[in-house]
């Protein structure tokens, strides 16, 4: 799993720079037309898991940059509750493996409905690549460790170059601006680089939360999607339970469970909603919280709001969860060593699940 996690760099270079034209989106090579993403009415993301995660992160990316009305389905859930899905719709199903059974259901299902069906897979030739309409590999190499990593972060990467270039046609991102983005995806694997060289914070932190029972990974945003992925991983590799939660819904309820020293992972690199992410941080950690902070370096420093801080390199809002999802693999991975987990291979899972 670490080396995957190391690899992370160079997986999102072989999958993002083949679909890079003159600084912009380029889906030429995988024979994708412009139509697919100009002509839909809406965008249903489809997957199990960390994939369904990667569909978290493009619903909040692409409503925001390509105004398209985009709505995230747990496989297992789609496959059963005679989805309304018609001919304007795009169903992308995003798999690592291209063989996890609910999420194949749910593409035959969607293509039984008329729906075009986008295929995002790691394993080429895999029986989803293979019935999808049209598909778009991520380029990661094969991903043996069970808790996915390099695959979620390639993942992510094409699906911020189908919200750049569905922006673009639509009219809603010039060419400029979508350039600019662009760079920025481009300049992802550099800026990971430095987040790795961060293991000191990180393997202190996780030897803080090690011992804990629960934890909880805030976020608002991008963040909140992010907090899925995060608390997903520190689950299935160190058995410690742990949930993710919207920021502003803690107040309705599950903030009851916020005692002393309970473990609090915050993610606050939204700069449009630091200052609410900041007054959600004060309500945990006046509750007596251990609040651990993924920030950008531009976090305002407040003493006594968090008790740990990892700061990431310089990034827009949009492209933030490319890098805050780092440290969260490695908390997740440090703390499943310090108890002495088999990390790749951890009890009751399988790497994929080819079986309902
Ligand atoms: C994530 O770490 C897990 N391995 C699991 O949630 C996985 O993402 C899920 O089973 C989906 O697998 P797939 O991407 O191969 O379809």
């Amino acid at each position: 799993m670490l080396k995957e996690i190391h690899e992370q760099p160079q997986a999102i270079k072989n999958t993002v720079l083949p679909r890079t034209k003159n600084f912009l989106p380029d889906f030429s090579r995988d024979n994708i037309p412009d139509s697919l993403f100009s002509d839909c009415k809406q965008i249903i993301f489809v997957a199990c898991g960390t994939a369904m995660h990667a569909g978290m992160i493009g619903k909040y990316v692409i409503e925001s940059v390509a105004r398209v009305p985009v709505q995230v389905e747990v496989a297992s859930e789609f496959r059963y509750k005679n989805p309304i899905v018609g001919k304007d719709d795009l169903v992308v199903i995003i798999s690592q493996s291209g063989e996890t059974a609910d999420t194949l259901a749910a593409l035959r299902l969607a293509k039984e409905k008329g729906a075009k069906t986008l295929a995002i897979v790691n394993v080429v030739g895999s029986s989803i690549a293979r019935e999808a309409d049209y598909v778009l590999y991520t380029w990661a190499g094969p991903e043996i460790a069970v808790a996915s990593t390099k695959a979620y972060s390639v993942q992510m990467s094409v699906i911020y170059l189908i919200a750049l270039k569905t922006a673009m046609i639509r009219g809603l991102l010039s060419e400029e601006e979508t350039k600019t983005y662009h760079k920025e995806l481009l300049s992802i694997p550099e800026k990971i680089e430095k987040v790795l060289k961060n293991e000191e914070i990180i393997t202190t932190v996780a030897k803080n939360i090690s011992s804990s029972s629960s934890i909880f990974y805030l976020g608002r945003g991008l963040d909140y999607a992010s907090a899925m992925e995060g608390s997903l991983k520190l689950k299935e590799i160190s058995y410690i339970h742990s949930e993710s939660y919207a920021s502003g819904e803690l107040k309705h309820g599950t903030i009851a469970l916020i005692s002393e020293g309970t473990p609090v992972i915050a993610l606050a690199t939204q700069n449009d909603l630091l200052e609410k992410t900041i007054s959600n941080i004060k309500e945990v950690k006046c509750r007596g919280a251990m609040v651990t902070c993924i920030a950008r370096s531009a976090m305002p420093y407040e003493s006594g709001l968090y008790d740990n801080m990892i700061t990431l390199p310089e990034i827009s809002d949009l492209l933030a969860p490319m890098l805050s999802i780092i440290p969260l693999q490695l908390i997740a991975y440090y703390t499943a060593t310090y108890k002495g987990c088999d990390v790749d291979k951890p009890r009751n899972l399988a790497k994929s699940e080819t079986v309902e």
